[in-house]
């Protein structure tokens, strides 16, 4: 026994090393790290990193623990980052009267970005929401990934100036982006997801007063949230939701 150390302390770190050893570990997927390094170069797999440690199969215990049965609420306090700009704009569309799927849909328009993946949000954002949600919030959520490029005077809509900052002068569309937008265009909702850029807030406020509160009974009404919890209630979308509960799992 090292001198100095009482017969307890000693015990403690034995029982700490024990707990090391068995503790499991996480694996980023290869898409969060994509970018960061090469996807195609050589790595170390997980199996060889744990060095005989068992890999992590749920909760990462670096994030917060979501509860057994997640309600959507949930989701937006344990795993999306502040939600202040998608109140802003559901916000704005309670004010200016919209029905409440709109209002829903600009409260749910961005949570791909919020809790999951930046690229394409608008389609794995609808992805997520559609078991839950009326047909139409998920087209106008889908639909919004494209109608934000395109301008719509007769409606109000410009090419958002935040956007010229973000992406610069000489950005333009993808061609399978016009390609989706022509066919939006004729489609029956598509002031639905129109709406939804219409009230996407594209100067952020970080001070404007907003309150989830002011939403829970329209989520009530408008989102059937799965008794068995978002993740366990094998839709069609469940995996989406566990991947962003537990999303180091190695398998
Ligand atoms: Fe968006
Ligand atoms: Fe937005």
């Amino acid at each position: 026994m090292p001198e100095g150390k009482s017969l307890s302390a000693r015990a403690d770190e034995l029982e700490h090393a024990e707990i090391e050893a068995l503790e499991a570990v996480p694996c980023s997927s290869v898409i969060y790290t994509s970018g960061e390094k090469d996807p195609t170069a050589p790595v170390l797999t997980p199996f060889i990193r744990a060095d005989g440690k068992p890999l992590l199969m749920s909760h990462d215990k670096r994030l917060k623990r979501m509860p057994d049965k997640p309600h959507l609420l949930d989701f937006f306090k344990y795993r999306f980052f502040p939600a202040n700009h998608v109140l802003q704009s559901a916000t704005l569309a309670k004010k200016a009267g919209h029905p409440e799927k709109v209002i829903l849909a600009c409260l749910l328009h961005d949570i791909s970005i919020m809790g999951f993946i930046r690229g394409d949000h608008g389609y794995w954002a609808a992805q997520l929401v559609a078991p839950y949600v009326d047909e139409e919030v998920a087209w106008a959520i889908r639909s919004h990934q494209v109608l934000r490029f395109f301008p719509d005077p007769d409606v109000g809509y410009e090419y958002p100036a935040l956007y010229v900052k973000l992406f610069g002068e000489g950005y333009r569309p993808e061609p399978y982006i016009q390609a989706a937008y022509e066919k939006l265009r004729q489609h029956k909702w598509y002031m639905t997801g129109r709406l939804i850029t219409i009230n996407d807030i594209y100067a952020f406020d970080p001070n404007a007063k907003v309150d989830m509160a002011d939403f829970t009974d329209i989520i009530g009404r408008n989102f059937r949230q799965p008794e068995a919890g978002l993740g366990f209630d094998d839709s069609p979308s469940a995996h989406m939701w566990r991947t962003i509960n537990w999303p180091t799992r190695a398998l």
